[in-house]
């Protein structure tokens, strides 16, 4: 079976197809962000718009480099939430019409389910049951996953996101958009035993998290220690340890608390080498394996779309002719269509 799948829910356009034989047989990625660099974030209406101008070019492209006709198409998937109602609408809009043209089934997938499965597409893919953290620019959840559509989640954010925390923070510093990987960068450069940040929530049972005090003590640091660039990156690296520490310490909690040894990390923050190398260690003291996508996966791409809605198909799950996109859709949640239904 050959999917076609579409990532349209924030400032990427992905487009890839998945073979249930061959496995990826074409990927390709549109990134907004010199369109959205100028404003310091994404602004809704601008994402929206380049996708309505990048998505078709996209699957043409992805089409020719897989060497497909229309009619190798068996099935579309279309992220259709959580993410920018304007942006998620162009992908579901246009996967559902092709579908229908194409006279193929269409399945609307939950974007950190595509996330959270995209460890599938390597050579060593993780076997259920395994804990998953996701952290992404909207999402930091620790979920337990049984199998495709089984998730029971352990934890979640009170306030921030782990991304947005890094983006927030990287703003403070003065940095560009996307502020995960820039912050990354200027940490690198940082003295780590110059100021220690605090890991919010670990003196506290459960695995919920909270990051939005890592933003104030960043603020309050950057007040009274002025602001040379230095003194930035000593922050950066900082508040870098906070986070990667934080998460390690709740990832540790969760394999413990469900018995698992097995973690999967995934989302933009996943590719963060301070946070991979804090569990990494974190995994060797407890015996566990970490599992990742491939970096150009860690972030939104078509590729991790593409794949769960074919297990979703494959599932037997096919969407009506009506769509919908959900700006907020729990993962627990699958299908928001029978929850819709009167
Ligand atoms: O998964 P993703 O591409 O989009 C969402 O679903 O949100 O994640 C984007 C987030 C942004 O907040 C970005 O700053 C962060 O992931 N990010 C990073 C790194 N690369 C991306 N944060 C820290 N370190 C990185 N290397
Ligand atoms: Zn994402």
């Amino acid at each position: 079976m050959r999917v076609i799948g579409l990532e349209t829910s924030c400032d990427e356009t992905g487009v890839a197809v998945y073979d249930s034989d061959r496995g990826l047989l074409a990927h390709d990625l549109y990134s907004q962000v010199a369109l959205h660099e100028d404003y310091g974030g994404v602004v809704p209406e601008l994402a929206s718009r380049d996708h309505v101008r990048k998505t078709l070019p996209l699957i043409r492209q992805v089409m020719s480099e897989a060497g497909l006709q229309r009619e190798d198409i068996d099935g579309v998937a279309y992220t259709a939430g959580p993410g920018l109602i304007g942006a998620l609408l162009v992908g579901v809009a246009l996967g559902r019409a092709l579908a229908w043209s194409l006279g193929v089934p269409a399945v609307a997938v939950h974007h950190m389910e595509g996330h959270l499965l995209a460890p599938m597409l390597e050579d060593d893919p993780p076997p259920f049951p395994f804990v998953a953290l996701l952290v992404s620019g909207g999402h930091t959840q620790l979920v337990r996953v049984d199998g495709v559509g089984r998730y029971s989640l352990l934890g979640d954010t009170l306030d921030d996101a782990a991304g947005e925390a890094f983006d927030k923070t990287a703003k403070l510093l003065g940095l560009g958009y996307p502020g995960g990987p820039a912050l990354a960068r200027l940490a690198e450069r940082g003295d780590a035993a110059r100021f220690h940040f605090p890991r919010p929530m670990i003196n506290r049972p459960g695995l919920d998290f909270s990051f939005s005090g890592l933003k104030t003590f960043t603020l309050t640091t950057l007040q009274t220690q002025g602001g040379d660039e230095q003194t930035h990156a000593d922050i950066a690296r900082a508040f870098e340890e906070a986070v990667a520490e934080t998460l390690a310490i709740k990832c540790r909690r969760a394999l413990a608390q469900t018995g698992l040894q097995r973690l999967v990390v995934a989302g933009g923050v996943s590719a963060n080498r301070r946070l991979r190398g804090a569990l990494q260690v974190m995994a060797e003291e407890q015996g566990a394996k970490v599992y990742y996508p491939r970096l150009e996966f860690c972030t939104d791409n078509g590729a991790m779309i593409a794949y769960a809605g074919y297990q979703r198909l494959h599932h037997g799950q096919t969407d009506p002719l009506a769509f919908n996109a959900w700006p907020r859709w729990s993962l627990t949640q699958p299908t928001p269509f029978e929850a819709e239904a009167p």
